[in-house]
């Protein structure tokens, strides 16, 4: 009978897929699972196959016979190909009305493809974001599924299940049609990046007041008590309070100092460059890794520019370092404007029909970037539509606050030589954003000078052109 079949599948039992299926059984959930290399099944099932309702397969084909339909099977393998080559295998033996989910962290481009392919043989594929890396996995991550409606009504009740809940509400909400899942997903990324960013500044700024790594530790701590409480700050209290024990070191200076990065950040910058929405703040973060990650170009330079140390004198430490922290929390709420207004700018070119708002609600939990900012944020959209997060009346308010702060932070790190590309440049979002003129007047004189490119005036309609050294 249809009980005895599983409700759900999952392809791939590395770390991601082993711990969605474990979560999908503790929550009561029939689960299928099936693995390219059945040893690899074999060993999820010896290591936790007491925890709950599994249902191993060695074969594709009894893998898809083993569940109910609609068939809801998640692929969580490696992104790229390996998706693909999952895909390919799985569609000749499934039947009209089955759901394909892809977990992985694919580019939203390849999820409008892949749906496109498998809504023509009459299967739903659904791209679905899924953030908090392997303990979300287990425990309850944040879920961000991309598909037809339809589809959600048999998925959505499974994914909300085994999603964090906050507030007894599940990270999981429907985002929008093919790809909107996977964009939603990279922009999360890229906001983390600039969130870490902007962490690694604040460090820097610390430890160029002569702070010790457990003072910098406690003023992390301490700022995780306020509105800047977060994941990251978290952690970052933890990672800073590490003793290396080889060397008796904080273990953050045995680390080399060069990020890695997966490309999901790159993935952000791009889009937002192919869309024309500025997100320079999230660009400075990934450029900052790749800076970091050029020893050749580091190696040059250094020997080369003369230039400050990085030691900051104050002659009140305690009110610079509560600058920092308000010049982070400025700086923050600018990367994640930006990031949201690449939402808006995606769904309104892909037409999807995303809210803003709910998306910052499936932040709250089970994500790297949960914060208590995003219940900020969920609330201000929920008030009322938003063009953009900065104008929000408690947001701008409190930037306005802030201000005089974050300046006077970019400028001392500016004067002690303490490169501080997120800070500036979210700063400088914030001038641009708000000003009344821009310097692209002058832009668009000097295009209309060399290339004949016209310009608008503010007093008349339609575009004109000026002879720039005969006319007048
Ligand atoms: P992974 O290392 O990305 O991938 C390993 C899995 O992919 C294995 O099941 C492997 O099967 C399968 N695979 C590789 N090549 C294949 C092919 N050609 N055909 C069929 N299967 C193939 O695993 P992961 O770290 O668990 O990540 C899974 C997905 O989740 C990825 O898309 C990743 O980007 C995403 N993700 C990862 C994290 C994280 O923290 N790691 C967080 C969020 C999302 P075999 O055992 O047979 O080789
Ligand atoms: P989360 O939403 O939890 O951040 P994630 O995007 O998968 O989930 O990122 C978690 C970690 O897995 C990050 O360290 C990420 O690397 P980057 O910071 O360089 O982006 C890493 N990660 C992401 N995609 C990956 C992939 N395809 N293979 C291996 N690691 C990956």
């Amino acid at each position: 009978s249809t009980d005895q079949l599983a409700n759900i599948g999952v392809i791939g039992m590395a770390v991601m897929g082993s711990n969605l299926a474990r979560n999908l059984a503790h929550h009561g959930h029939r689960v299928a699972v099936f693995n390219r290399t059945t040893a690899r099944t074999d060993e999820m099932i010896a290591a936790h196959g007491s925890e709950g309702d599994f249902r191993p397969a060695a074969e594709l084909a009894d893998f898809v016979a083993s569940l109910e339909r609609p068939r809801r099977i998640i692929i969580m393998v490696k992104a790229g190909g390996p998706t693909d080559a999952t895909i390919d295998a799985l569609i000749p033996l499934l039947e009209p009305g089955d759901i394909v989910v892809d977990g992985g962290n694919a580019f939203f481009e390849d999820t409008r493809r892949r749906e496109e392919k498998l809504r023509g043989a009459g299967l739903h594929f659904v791209g679905a974001g899924i953030s908090g890396g392997e303990v979300g996995a287990l425990e309850g991550p944040s879920i961000m599924p991309g598909g037809s409606k339809e589809s959600y009504a048999a998925l959505g009740p499974i994914l909300e299940s085994i999603a964090a809940q906050v507030d007894g509400e599940p990270c999981c909400t429907y985002i929008g049609t093919d790809g909107a899942g996977h964009f939603v997903k990279m922009v999360h990324n890229g906001i983390e990046y600039a969130d870490m960013q902007f962490i690694g500044e604040a460090y820097e700024l610390l430890k160029g007041l002569g702070l010790s790594h457990t003072e910098m530790a406690d003023v992390f701590a301490t700022w995780n008590t306020g509105d800047l409480d977060s994941y990251l700050i978290e952690i970052t209290s933890e990672v800073l309070r590490k003793v290396d024990a080889a060397t008796g070191k904080p273990l953050v200076e045995v680390i080399v100092d060069a990020a890695g990065m997966k490309g999901t950040g790159t993935w952000t910058v791009q889009s937002a460059l192919n869309l024309g929405t500025p997100v320079s703040a999230i660009a400075e973060a990934v450029f900052a890794r790749a800076i970091s990650s050029s020893p050749d170009l580091r190696a040059a330079s250094q020997a080369a520019l003369a230039g400050p140390s990085g030691a900051i004198a104050v002659d009140d430490r305690a009110a610079f370092i509560d600058q920092i922290r308000q010049a982070l929390w400025a700086s923050k709420v600018v990367a994640y404007a930006q990031g949201l207004d690449e939402i808006r700018m995606g769904a309104a070119d892909y037409g999807w029909d995303i809210n803003v708002g709910e998306v910052a609600k499936i932040w709250r939990g089970g994500c790297i970037i949960r914060a208590k900012l995003l219940e900020r944020i969920r609330s201000e959209y929920a008030a009322g539509s938003l063009t953009t997060l900065l104008e929000a009346p408690s947001v701008a308010k409190e930037l306005a606050a802030s201000q005089d702060a974050w300046r006077a932070v970019v400028a001392a790190a500016v004067t002690a030589g303490v490169p501080v590309p997120g800070f500036s440049s979210a700063l400088a979002h914030y001038d641009q954003a708000r000003a009344p003129r821009l310097n692209a007047a002058l832009t668009q004189g000097l295009r209309d000078y060399f290339g004949a490119h016209t310009y608008r005036r503010v007093d008349k309609e339609g575009t004109f052109h000026t002879n720039w050294s005969t006319d007048g």
